[in-house]
């Protein structure tokens, strides 16, 4: 069953080593101006020389109003940033990995006070993690601006090398508000019907291959939000035959928004004291308002569960459902359930995140068979405190602790 995992496969025409992909991790390492750095360049090639079977790099932004509020997010709405870019997938390409882009727009889970624009939205629903104003629901115009700068975001990240380009629908950022009937209540063309809903994807799909051709187009998706009215199972189904029609590449299940906080990258506590110390949200909150929270959050808050392998039921049903390659994200740490699911499901590909930041050797050792299991223990400060800082493990330790060096 080994062999299954370590064979090299192809996926749209993209040769990958094995079938363990680094999920989209943002990296917090861009420059003040979204170009990416040579930092950034190194943890690509550390990944690479580590046998990953494939990188997707963290969420680059396709437009100023939809960059992130974490620091230093990677753009890739210039063609002055190819040749920076060009210079990254060469280096990976060296060590036969293929690299993917991941491609976003943050919508209303992003601030205004950073990107120095309104936030905005399908439809004017506060978010109430991150949003001090109300944000702009789109207008007919505005969405076919989003479009096209998707559509050129895909033309520059094919210039640039990339093998493919991955589409984020998945954890809360613009196009899942527009898929997910909670976010999106617009009774025009783009809500409403879950065609209405899918139509943003649809347009960058069939304009991206009307320019592009068979340029690989992949998605990261939710199968549930969790939320009120939000996506459920049945309907992601449904959506994942329509990116089928539409020509996308391959599907990669995930769940949940960012503003939910834990949900869709699990923790067996609530992690409340980096929570405090550095969530915009929480850090100026007085001393003695964080040490009467902080135990309560942390011991009283109960947290979503399984904290392992938690979307794999999903992504089996949106497997059966369609003909191209899925990839499952959420909670897989081990090569016994690596090799369980890629032995004894149908699913293709299975993508790891918070493993990779501890280790970015993970898969060289899990295939040479030194170690069985991640070493992360899901504390999730890597993803709290990227709000200031670039990605790092952190081991359960804030700052002034021992950081673990990636
Ligand atoms: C520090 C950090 C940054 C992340 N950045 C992204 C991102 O840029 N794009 C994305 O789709 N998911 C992002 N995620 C979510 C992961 O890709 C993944 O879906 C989630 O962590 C669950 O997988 P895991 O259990 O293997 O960590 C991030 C997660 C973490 C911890």
């Amino acid at each position: 069953m080994t062999n299954a995992v370590f064979e090299r496969v192809s996926l749209a025409g993209i040769h990958l080593k094995n079938r363990i992909i680094r999920s989209a991790t943002h990296e917090g390492m861009a420059d003040d101006n979204g170009f990416p750095t040579e930092k950034l360049k190194k943890l690509y090639i550390r990944l690479a020389k580590g046998g990953v079977g494939a990188i997707i790099t963290g969420y680059a932004g396709v437009q100023a109003d939809g960059k992130t509020c974490f620091v230093n997010m990677t753009m890739i709405d210039r063609d002055d940033k190819i040749p920076a870019y060009l210079e990254i997938t060469d280096a990976v390409h060296e060590y036969e990995t293929p690299i993917i882009m991941q491609i976003a727009h943050c919508g209303r889970q992003t601030r205004s006070k950073t990107t120095g624009f309104p936030t905005v939205a399908p439809s004017a629903i506060r978010d109430m993690f991150y949003n001090e104003d109300m944000p702009k629901a789109l207008s007919e115009n505005e969405i076919n601006e989003i479009i096209n700068n998707f559509v050129s975001a895909i033309e520059r990240a094919k210039q640039a090398g990339f093998d493919g380009v991955q589409l984020h629908l998945a954890h809360g950022y613009l196009l899942a508000q527009f898929l997910s009937s909670y976010s999106n209540r617009r009774s025009d063309r783009w809500g409403g019907s879950t065609e209405n809903k899918y139509r943003i994807v649809s347009e960058i799909f069939k304009r991206a291959k009307e320019k592009m051709g068979d340029y690989p187009v992949l998605v990261k998706m939710n199968a549930y939000d969790g939320r009120k009215k939000g996506m459920r199972i049945e309907e992601a189904v449904r959506i994942a035959r329509m990116l089928e029609q539409s020509g996308c590449a391959a599907i990669e299940v995930s769940c949940g928004f960012i503003s939910d906080g834990f949900y869709l990258l699990r923790s067996e506590h609530l992690p409340a004291e980096a929570v405090m110390a550095y969530t915009f949200k929480y850090k100026d909150f007085p001393g003695f308002a964080k040490a009467f929270a902080i135990p309560i959050a942390k011991n009283f808050m109960t947290q979503p569960k399984p904290l392992l392998k938690y979307n794999l039921n999903a992504a089996i049903q949106v497997k059966n459902a369609v003909n191209i390659p899925v990839i499952v994200v959420g909670g897989i740490n081990n090569i016994d359930d690596i090799n369980d699911i890629i032995g004894n499901t149908k699913i293709d590909f299975v993508s790891m995140c918070r493993p990779f930041i501890i280790e970015p050797d993970i898969v060289g050792k899990f295939k040479k068979g030194t170690q069985t299991q991640s070493k992360c223990i899901m504390c999730n400060y890597c993803a709290i405190i990227q709000e200031e800082k670039p990605l790092k493990c952190y081991y359960g330790e804030l700052p002034k602790g021992e950081p673990v060096e990636i």
